[in-house]
């Protein structure tokens, strides 16, 4: 796959990568609008893929190296690329549905974590402190800074709040791929890594868990190692000659 894209796009790319962040936030919109205690999460799934297909765009992540559906879909402990499956959403779990779009070969990108129905202030406590995170780690984003400095603004704020930053998944350049380089990590210091210029579009996804920071892989599947709730959300962000701009957004 093309990862290794030029780190900074055109004009005429960003126009169609911000089309593409459009369409795929109004998805990821309809997918939390159909949300309700009961709904398995391949039927959240396949209501997506038939929302995906009637925009006339289609959803890469299915056939992507394997993963057999259009959403990733993971619930409570489930970090992240959770499956959709069976599994009934009732009352109190937290999911994050993270969707990938590809229109015309322009690649849009986006996750949220809510709850189904009335959940514990505990996860929301992870929700809110999580979405923080992904602000903190946004407001860094602008000329002259570095994918450091959005690491540690990241990895501050969730360690200063008693969680931990998971390691093992990123963040990504993307627009004429999925996943172009370089990765934005979630953590990290001030100063270091690749220095942002006017032009460069990337996903920011900070995973963040109430208990320990590692993941148990299984194939797609990944986990918290101690059970513990895992919140993500996932904005793309093009840096702008003043700043940025946050291409996705989340209602
Ligand atoms: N949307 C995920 C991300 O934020 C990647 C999906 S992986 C796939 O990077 F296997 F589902 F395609
Ligand atoms: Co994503
Ligand atoms: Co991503």
């Amino acid at each position: 796959m093309g990862l290794n894209m030029a780190m900074i796009k055109t004009a005429e790319e960003i126009k169609n990568i911000r089309a593409a962040a459009k369409i795929v936030s109004e998805i990821l919109s309809y997918g939390i609008s159909i949300l309700e205690p009961g709904i398995t999460t391949a039927e959240l799934d396949s209501q997506i893929e038939n929302e995906i297909k009637r925009r006339g765009v289609t959803g890469p992540c299915k056939g992507y190296n394997g993963f057999p559906c259009v959403s990733c879909l993971s619930v409570n402990d489930q970090v992240t690329h959770g499956i959709p499956d069976g599994s009934i959403l009732k009352n109190g779990d937290i999911i994050d549905i993270d969707l990938v779009i590809n229109m015309d070969g322009y690649y849009g990108d986006t996750s949220k974590t809510v709850g189904i129905g009335d959940i514990s202030l505990e996860a929301k406590k992870l929700i809110k402190i999580t979405e923080d995170c992904l602000t903190r780690g946004i407001n860094e984003v602008k000329p002259g800074n570095t994918l450091g400095d959005i690491g540690c603004a990241i990895q501050t704020h969730a360690e200063r709040n008693g969680y931990s930053v998971v390691r093992d998944y990123s963040g990504h350049f993307i627009g004429l791929s999925m996943h172009e380089n370089p990765m934005v990590l979630n953590y990290g210091k001030k100063k270091k890594g690749v220095e942002l210029e006017p032009g460069m579009v990337f996903c920011i996804e900070p995973m963040i868990n109430i208990g320990r920071k590692e993941v148990l892989t299984k194939g797609w599947d990944a986990r918290t190692i101690d059970g513990e709730l895992s919140s993500r959300c996932e904005h793309m962000v093009l840096v702008t000659n003043k700043g940025h701009e946050v291409l996705t957004y989340h209602k």
